[in-house]
């Protein structure tokens, strides 16, 4: 680490900081087009995207060294603070997901017949699969035969995959007919870029903290 030049830091940081506006201005757009409480289908796009792009991005930048509001924490304080906003991020998302299933019910509209729809199913069977195996990280002895290196390994990739779908799932939901219609085409664009860019910066810390560990140990 001390041997990379600095502006490899800042530039980290500048990445993680534009992360945390992106998602914030993101999820306050779609709040202020979906005007949640005003339909039952108002509290799908609200809730998802309160999930996805603001629990779940904060809930693994909180690892992040490089502008994370908590990297003065110790380890397992961040890991309090990661698993509440897990668990915050499923509990919208299944209450994102019923409202969209039920409002469907409520037309008689057939179910999960989108790619958005089916990628969406996928997504928070995915997350609600993730949320439950990482409790074995706070019980390892719930896992036998796995050290608890393994199962955080293990976890991290996972983790990864499930924040690549849910940024797909959203990418995919704002490519809707309704949230083009909502703001237009080239609104359309800028807002396809914010999951876009948050998955590339989460992907690549996380690419550069794993090279950075395999350097520590090699
Ligand atoms: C990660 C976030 C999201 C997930 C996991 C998700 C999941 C789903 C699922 C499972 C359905 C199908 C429900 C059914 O067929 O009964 C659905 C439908 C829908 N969602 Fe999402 N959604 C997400 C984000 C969004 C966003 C941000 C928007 C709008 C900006 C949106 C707009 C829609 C619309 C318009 C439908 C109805 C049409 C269709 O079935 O494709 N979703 N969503």
């Amino acid at each position: 680490m001390d041997s990379e030049p600095r502006i490899y830091g800042y530039t980290r940081a500048a990445c993680t900081i534009l992360t945390h506006v992106v998602c914030i201005l993101f999820t306050i757009l779609i709040t202020v087009l979906s005007r949640p409480g005003s339909s039952w289908f108002s509290w799908h796009p609200f809730l998802m995207t309160l999930a996805f792009s603001f629990f779940m991005t904060q809930a693994i930048l909180v690892f992040s060294p490089h502008g994370s509001p908590v990297r003065m924490f110790p380890h397992k304080s961040k890991g309090r603070v990661h698993w509440i906003l897990q668990c915050l991020c499923l509990t919208c998302a299944a209450m994102g997901f019923a409202a969209i299933v039920y409002n469907k019910h409520l037309a008689g509209k057939a179910h999960f017949t989108s790619w958005h729809g089916l990628t969406g199913l996928v997504t928070v069977c995915v997350a609600g699969l993730q949320c439950s195996a990482a409790v074995s990280l706070i019980y390892p002895s719930l896992v036998k035969g796995w050290s608890l290196a393994k199962l955080k390994r293990y976890h991290a990739a996972a983790g990864l995959l499930t924040y690549l779908l849910g940024s797909g799932s959203l990418f995919l939901g704002i490519s809707s007919v309704w949230f083009i219609a909502s703001v237009g085409e080239i609104a359309w664009y800028l807002a396809a870029l914010c999951p876009a860019l948050s998955s590339l910066v989460i992907m690549s810390q996380a690419t550069n903290a794993y090279m950075a560990k395999k350097r520590l140990q090699s």
